[in-house]
């Protein structure tokens, strides 16, 4: 990895052109449907159509072999997918003729790969473990990230160990994080799955502005034993902004108004400086981070503070380390054996020729129940775009719905539609064998319910099988016929099985930046800018006018009669 801003271009892209708009911003404008992968894939749809997965086991006993790659300690068996040889191929030759291999460069060593907002995409260089320099316009930006990193993991300590101390002198037992979206999925879902880790007080995670989340969370709290991060990126958004005034409400109301004992229970992660002064938090209390770190892609900076607060920098650290082995692999690997890019590549056959809408997330380790709520926002709000780079309209399909729930307990509840629904869903079957604490004979149990999933899905239960196992248990002959059809599994369903050896935070570290890159890889592409969220901007503006209207503020004339009519209802309720 080197420095410098020029973008990283390394060979020619076989259609499409490159541009450079400025020596900061790397625009490659690159439609996929016209490169020739795509037509020659579009024809392997139409070809493998009709060819059932169970053939294809059948007739190759390498398949599972060969369908099947291992990186930073996490399996990945693809073969349980509708593909052959050929469709592999052109589905690689599809990402290169994208030009990932130019682009996914140009992203690690900072070029403002975010166009729309003119900046660069760098939450790499907060796990970055090499030796060489990072730059964003001509400045290195390591050294910053480790000072901050330091100062958080000195912060953590001295609250993990006591010696920060509240109002009344005592030491913090529970910690609120304030925050919303990725400033607070990622924490979250980490410090969930980690939780068998947790050393350090207990963390707490308020995201939703209606206020029963903060009251239920801090109904059994003490204000003298509790500290509040307040996580923003922007310091803006008016739900964590909401929730932070009524936590300092309540720390004040405890302590009689003194405002000097704000700085021992809050703290603030931010980008925005003056924005948390203004809000009444210390600057030594805040740490930093950067506007080249995607919210949605930040928990590896200072929102990380509740992952480091619950089990310690020595684990954080080992998050970091499992990110980095994975972007090392991810830069490095050959894309036929590139974790991030099959399981982007595979999506993006279901997606764009197969006409699969939506994407299940499915881990069967308890601890990882928020991962399909993380993957969600990190994959939705980055690829749910339906313009190009260059602001032109796509004529093909970009970011399916990502939708999930632990899969032992979603066998039963929405796997019943897998497996025979009429929409073609791909899943991601995800399971780590061993954790601190697991028993085996449990383990034994998912790891078996895990694997007769996949197998169900793909080989599903035809006519004649069906018959024979009715026979078998006796059904009167006359009643076959009828019972057959609500019988009979069509499978051919694909899903990829993930296996992680033990669920560590290095682990963890690894699976983690395996999905951002292979967001990343789908985004290039679909050559859709994968790093902002304008899309969710309207909802805003419209929210604090609507909110102004409920307030008596304005009248709402400027509304539809719709929402003109439920304000009114609302006005009525809440007189
Ligand atoms: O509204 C979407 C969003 O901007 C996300 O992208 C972001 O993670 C979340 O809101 C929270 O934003 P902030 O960290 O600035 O409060």
């Amino acid at each position: 990895m080197s420095g410098g801003h020029k973008a990283c271009i390394d060979s020619a892209p076989r259609c499409g052109k490159i541009i450079l708009h400025t020596n900061r911003t790397v625009q490659i404008n690159m439609n996929p449907t016209l490169t020739t992968p795509w037509q020659n894939l579009s024809a392997l749809a139409v070809e493998t159509g009709s060819t059932h997965m169970r053939q294809l086991f059948e007739v190759d006993a390498q398949r599972a072999e060969r369908y099947r790659t291992k990186a930073c300690g996490i399996l990945l068996d693809y073969s349980k997918n509708r593909i052959n040889d050929n469709v592999m191929t052109q589905l690689l030759a599809l990402a290169d003729a994208c030009q990932l291999g130019a682009r996914r460069d140009a992203m690690f060593v900072g070029e403002h790969f975010n166009n729309t907002e003119d900046r660069a995409v760098l939450h790499t260089a907060l796990r970055y473990q090499g030796k060489e320099v990072i730059r964003v316009d001509g400045h290195d930006v390591l050294p910053e990230v480790r000072a901050v990193r330091e100062r958080c993991y000195a912060f953590a300590q001295r609250v993990r160990s006591g010696e920060w101390k509240g109002f009344d002198g005592q030491s913090i037992c529970d910690v609120v994080n304030i925050g919303i979206g990725g400033s607070d999925l990622g924490p979250l879902m980490v410090c969930e799955a980690l939780k068998s880790l947790a050393s350090g007080p207990r963390v707490h995670f308020v995201s939703n502005v209606d206020s029963a989340h903060i009251v239920a969370t801090l109904k059994h709290l003490n204000p003298a034993t509790t500290l509040f991060v307040i996580a923003s990126k922007t310091f803006t958004t008016i739900e964590t902004l909401t929730n932070a005034r009524t936590a300092r409400q309540w720390l004040l109301d405890a302590v009689g108004g003194d405002e000097s004992t704000v700085a021992k229970h809050f703290v603030a992660v931010s980008t925005n400086r003056e924005k948390v002064t203004a809000f009444g938090i210390d600057a030594n209390n805040m740490f930093g981070f950067w506007d080249w770190v995607g919210g949605r892609y930040s928990l590896w900076s200072a929102i990380g503070l509740p992952i480091m607060l619950a089990v310690g920098p020595e684990n954080f650290d080992a998050l970091l380390g499992g990110a980095y082995e994975m972007d090392e692999h991810f830069r490095t690997a050959p894309l036929a054996g590139n974790l991030p890019v099959l399981l982007a590549m595979l999506g993006i056959w279901y997606v764009n020729f197969l006409g699969a809408r939506s994407h299940v997330i499915a881990p069967y380790n308890q601890t990882l129940h928020r991962l399909p709520a993380f993957l969600q926002q990190l994959d939705m709000e980055s690829n749910g775009k339906g313009v190009r780079r260059n602001g032109e309209r796509v004529a093909y399909a970009t970011g399916p719905v990502i939708w999930g729930e632990p899969g032992i307990n979603g066998q039963h509840a929405y796997f019943q539609l897998l497996h025979q629904g009429t929409s073609l869903i791909p899943v991601d079957f995800i399971l780590a064998l061993r954790q601190t604490g697991t028993l085996p004979n449990h383990q034994r149990t998912l790891a078996a319910s895990c694997f007769a999933q996949s197998a169900a899905l793909m080989r599903g239960k035809d006519a004649d099988e069906v018959r024979a196992e009715l026979t078998a248990r006796g059904m009167p002959e006359q009643d076959i016929p009828l019972a057959i059809p609500h019988r009979v599994f069509s499978g051919n369903r694909p899903s990829n099985t993930l296996l992680l050896d033990e669920l560590t935070p290095r682990s963890l570290g690894s699976l983690i930046a395996l999905y951002e890159h292979k967001v990343f890889v789908q985004g290039v592409v679909w050559d859709v800018n994968s790093f902002d969220q304008w899309g969710v901007e309207l909802g805003k503006q419209l929210a604090s006018g609507i909110e102004a209207v409920l307030g008596g503020a304005t009248n709402a004339g400027a509304y539809d009669a719709s929402t003109q009519a439920l304000i009114a209802c609302v006005r009525e309720l809440l007189r």
